[in-house]
């Protein structure tokens, strides 16, 4: 993986039909996705649950590309060695799941992946500032976790701070949450580069019919960039 700051488009997975995600990570990436990102919920830290490190391994050769894995999960440390032999690029924890996110953080990068934290909306940026060279990616939650399909929260002045705090850091700053053509040139001026996106790529799509992907992707892409089309 190599880092740059371009904009990235991350469809979550959470949104595609459950019954075909190999099909569908596929069908996503040959229509412009960047990467591929895998909510993992546990019904503990978060009220629902998806699934685990199996379908991670499953969908695995599925995929290309990066595989950016968001774990919303408690405990985290018992799991990661799973999620890295399922083929995890990124895994990312939140800040929030356990006291001790620096050993976390430490065990993500020690088990080979690039190691990413997670922000809920209420969980200011000095929480992780004292991480800034333990991480590779630093994800913003634009809405509480759990759920696709929820309505956008504002975080500007978070990820503004962040971006600061990341100075010439190789860090990238993801959001997730409500990121559509509408929403993503207001994360893409405050200085985020990775835009996960459920419903807006996956709305109006199928494996059997995908160029509505492609138009969902480009759409949030050209907005991003500050390109209406
Ligand atoms: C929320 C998940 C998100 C979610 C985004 O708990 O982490 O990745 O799937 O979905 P949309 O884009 O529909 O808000
Ligand atoms: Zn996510």
């Amino acid at each position: 993986m190599t880092f740059d700051r371009s904009i990235k488009i991350a469809p979550s997975i959470l949104a595609a039909d459950f019954a075909n995600f190999g099909a569908e990570c596929a069908a996503v990436e040959a229509q412009g996705a960047d990467w591929i990102h895998v909510d993992v919920m546990d019904g503990h830290f978060v009220p629902n649950i998806t699934f685990g490190p199996a379908t991670c391994a499953a969908i695995r050769p599925h995929i290309k590309g990066v595989m950016d894995v968001h774990l919303m999960i408690a405990p985290v440390d018992p799991y990661i060695q799973a999620f890295a032999d399922a083929g995890a690029d990124v895994l990312t924890a939140h800040v929030e799941a356990g006291p001790h996110i620096h050993r976390t953080l430490q065990a993500i990068r020690g088990a080979g992946m690039k190691a990413g934290v997670a922000l809920n909306p209420g969980t200011p940026a000095t929480a992780v500032a004292d991480l800034m060279d333990m991480v590779d990616l630093i994800c913003v939650m634009t809405v509480n976790p759990g759920f696709g399909g929820q309505k956008f929260i504002d975080m500007t002045a978070k990820i503004t701070a962040l971006r600061e705090m990341i100075g010439d850091r190789p860090v990238h700053i993801e959001i997730d949450g409500g990121v559509d053509p509408v929403t993503a040139p207001i994360v893409a001026r405050a200085g985020a580069d990775v835009l996960v996106a459920g419903s807006a790529v996956f709305r109006g799509g199928s494996v059997s019919d995908p160029t509505p992907y492609g138009q969902n992707i480009r759409a949030i892409r050209a907005a991003a960039e500050g390109v209406w089309t």
